[in-house]
């Protein structure tokens, strides 16, 4: 399998408790390379723009809402078959779906505060990473 890039977010439930590096201890554990990473705090616009292909689901508002309540963490992750290995740490996207020893199993609170955000395709993880990344703060 090839090596790849995805996007992640360490969400505002997880800043608030203090739990980057609980979060960043499994990814690493799952073999995959934090290889970009700043914590910032979303306007609204750029929650916005990010969750656009929800913008028609009945829980935006909320997840824009959420989203700009606490400083989140945006990193890149690089491994083999990062974008699919990521979605498999992450777990399920309710916490009472996911599975044992997932980050959402560990830590989440909520199917919306659930800690983490993981690119779905390589299509959009290129998306996600250029919303918030220059070529040159990714350093493999
Ligand atoms: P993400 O995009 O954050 O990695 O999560 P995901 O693919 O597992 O879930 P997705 O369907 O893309 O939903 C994006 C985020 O919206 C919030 N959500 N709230 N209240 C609700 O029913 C609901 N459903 C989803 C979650 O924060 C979810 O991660
Ligand atoms: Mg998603």
């Amino acid at each position: 399998m090839a090596i790849e890039r995805t996007f992640s977010i360490i969400k505002p439930d997880a800043t608030r408790r203090n739990l980057t590096g609980a979060v960043n201890a499994v990814i690493e554990k799952a073999g995959l390379r934090i290889v970009a990473q700043k914590r910032i705090l979303l306007t609204t616009a750029q929650a916005e723009t990010f969750y656009a292909v929800h913008r028609a689901r009945p829980f935006f508002g909320d997840l824009v809402a959420f989203m700009t309540t606490g400083p989140v963490v945006v990193q890149v992750l690089e491994g083999e078959g990062a974008i699919a290995a990521y979605r498999d740490v992450m777990g399920a996207t309710n916490p009472a779906n996911a599975a044992e020893g997932t980050i959402r199993k560990l830590f989440a609170e909520s199917i919306e505060a659930n800690s983490v955000h993981g690119s779905d395709s390589a299509e959009n993880a290129a998306v996600e990473i250029a919303q918030f990344f220059a070529q040159n703060e990714i350093v493999g």
